[in-house]
């Protein structure tokens, strides 16, 4: 039977190890039946052996009561036995199936025929290609097909519906797309391993499978240990020679200026403080209402710090480049994808030509060189500004009539409709993120904690931001669903003034509790100095990449 027995080789040698599941192998090769088919088979057979063996048993009984022949002990005994036979087999059977099922959600393994343990391996539905035959289908003419370990897939219609875009996925075209969720490494998720599955037309062999990562390390190795502040980096990064570093600066394709770092230091130094965050914050509340594509950050993708450097106006005013003449300052890291193309985004002219804007161009993050993670040697930052606009490790800033071209301006951080989903989802008709909208998050206590109550209240304590330099004017918190609302006072908010305020604003409060309440759900929401304030649910305000997610912030503890 080479069917079972490659069924069986393809299976993970810890769940071979596991005794019971050696049985039930046993018994599974022996039917020569699937999961489905074994289901299929004992179910029917022994309820419908327990039904006749009931029902021969009764007829007999009910016989010998009007007849009075003789039903004898061995008789009946016979009967209670064979029920009882059939009933520990279908108890065995039901319990066994159970374990089975947990361990396979535990270890991740398909249901269909137990062929499929983990993505790209051998799958014995298939047909078998080589390297050379998936080469020849690099096009659309022919269709699009990639490996994954030894799987081979047909992403022809997917392609356009790459949420990466169609240049990206394209790259792998008739080859492995191995070395590039390297990189990308946002792809290694199950709901991703499993569209790649529903696109599987074949399987290489190992040996050839082996080929597409061969001799390639580990490209996120290099990167340092990461600090308190929260990171977001979507190549790995780059380690930069302060003696050799140079930032070019363009208008259009011409180079304008090459600055050293010592010459980026020359220019006054300006200091802000600032918070940047990812407009992926809070996604995970999002995903709740419906699931959303991008990393499923909680509360913590935020993180504010002083920032020193040069301002940016200084150095375009030098350039004598007018607002009027222009509509983006692009930026360009010198992190590169496997294209090399660098990261990139842009930002309105108005905002980087503003002395007001507080633009820098920055070398010190709280009075120390940058930290690699945080774009050394300079980065730039856009106070109240969505962090991706925040290019680390900046290369090049091109002055420009164009907004940047790239993945992350044009077909990534920009927000939709409830109701545009993947299939209806148009990047062009969307503005890029630029400043962010109000919110607010609780940080302690975190959902699931059990609290003290002390003096019959509790401390509850978060913070809040608005983008576009907007002053955080209150902060409210209630635990009875908005009946009473208290207001929390600030700690740690800084001096500037309404527009240029780019700090987040910390608060706390102290709230009363019900006597004898045993669990009490918190919300919070921040208003700014535009009166403009949260939204109440993530349910209308959902978005597919799960961006700007700003609703109250909800978080439900147990008291003690
Ligand atoms: N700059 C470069 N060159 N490469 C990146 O991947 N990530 C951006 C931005 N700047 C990024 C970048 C994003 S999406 C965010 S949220 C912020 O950096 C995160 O900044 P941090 O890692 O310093 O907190």
């Amino acid at each position: 039977m080479p069917g079972i027995a490659r069924w069986r080789d393809n299976l993970p040698t810890e769940l071979c190890r596991n005794r019971e599941l050696e049985i039930m192998l046993h018994l599974r090769i022996l039917c020569r039946a699937n999961n489905r088919s074994t289901a299929l088979l004992v179910k029917p057979v022994g309820s419908g052996s327990l039904c006749i063996l009931k029902n021969k048993y009764l007829l007999h009984k009910r016989r010998y009561n009007s007849s009075h022949e003789n039903f004898s002990k061995d008789e009946h005994k016979k009967y209670i036995g064979c029920i009882g036979v059939v009933s520990i087999l279908g108890f065995y059977y039901y319990y066994t199936s159970n374990k089975r099922r947990a361990f396979a959600r535990e270890h991740k393994i398909e249901s269909h025929s137990g062929q499929r343990s983990s993505p790209g391996e051998f799958d014995s539905r298939y047909k078998s290609y080589t390297l050379s035959e998936v080469a020849k289908h690099d096009n659309k003419n022919v269709g699009i097909w990639v490996t994954y370990k030894q799987g081979v897939y047909d992403i022809t219609d997917f392609i356009e519906k790459h949420p990466g875009g169609a240049g990206k996925i394209i790259m792998a075209a008739g080859g492995s797309i191995e070395p590039f969720w390297m990189i990308f490494s946002n792809h290694n998720k199950r709901d991703i391993y499993d569209l790649l599955e529903s696109m599987r037309i074949g399987n290489i062999s190992k040996e050839e499978a082996s080929t597409a990562v061969e001799g390639m390390e580990d490209p996120y190795a290099n990167d340092p240990q990461r600090d308190l502040f929260y990171v977001r980096n979507h190549l790995p990064v780059p380690d930069v020679d302060p003696q050799t570093y140079e930032l070019e600066i363009a208008i259009e394709e011409d180079t304008m200026k090459v600055l050293r770092l010592d010459d980026i230091k020359k220019y006054p130094k300006h200091t802000v403080s600032s918070t940047i965050m990812c407009a992926g914050n809070r996604r995970s509340e999002m995903a709740k209402v419906k699931a959303v594509k991008g990393l499923s950050w909680s509360v913590g993708a935020v993180g504010n710090a002083t920032w020193s450097g040069a301002k940016l106006c200084d150095i375009l005013n030098e350039l004598n480049v007018k607002e009027e003449d222009y509509e983006h300052i692009q930026f360009e890291g010198l992190d590169l994808d496997p294209s090399s193309t660098p990261y990139g985004s842009s930002i309105p002219i108005s905002k980087a030509i503003d002395p007001k804007g507080d633009v820098i161009l920055a070398y010190e993050m709280n009075g120390k060189p940058l930290p690699r993670d945080h774009g050394f040697p300079i980065r730039v930052v856009v106070p109240g500004v969505v962090g991706a606009r925040n290019v680390k490790w900046l290369g090049r800033i091109i002055i420009s009539k164009h907004e940047s071209q790239s993945q992350w301006q044009q077909g990534d951080y920009k927000g939709f409709s409830p109701s545009t989903d993947w299939d209806t989802v148009d990047f062009s008709k969307s503005p890029a993120i630029q400043e962010l909208p109000v919110i607010s998050a609780i940080c302690t206590p975190q959902s699931g904690d059990q609290v003290v109550v002390q003096n019959g209240k509790i401390k509850v304590a978060g913070y809040a931001w608005s983008g576009g330099g907007q002053k955080i004017v209150r902060v409210d918190v209630t635990i009875d669903g908005g009946d009473t609302w208290h207001t929390a006072e600030f700690f740690g908010q800084d001096l500037s003034k309404p527009g240029r305020h780019w700090s987040w604003t910390l608060w706390q409060v102290e709230i009363p509790v019900k006597e004898g309440d045993k669990n009490v759900e918190i919300w919070a929401k921040a208003v700014d100095s535009m009166y403009n304030v949260q939204p109440e649910s993530f349910k209308n305000i959902w978005n597919l990449r799960g961006v700007l997610n700003n609703a109250y912030h909800r978080v439900k503890i147990d008291l003690k």
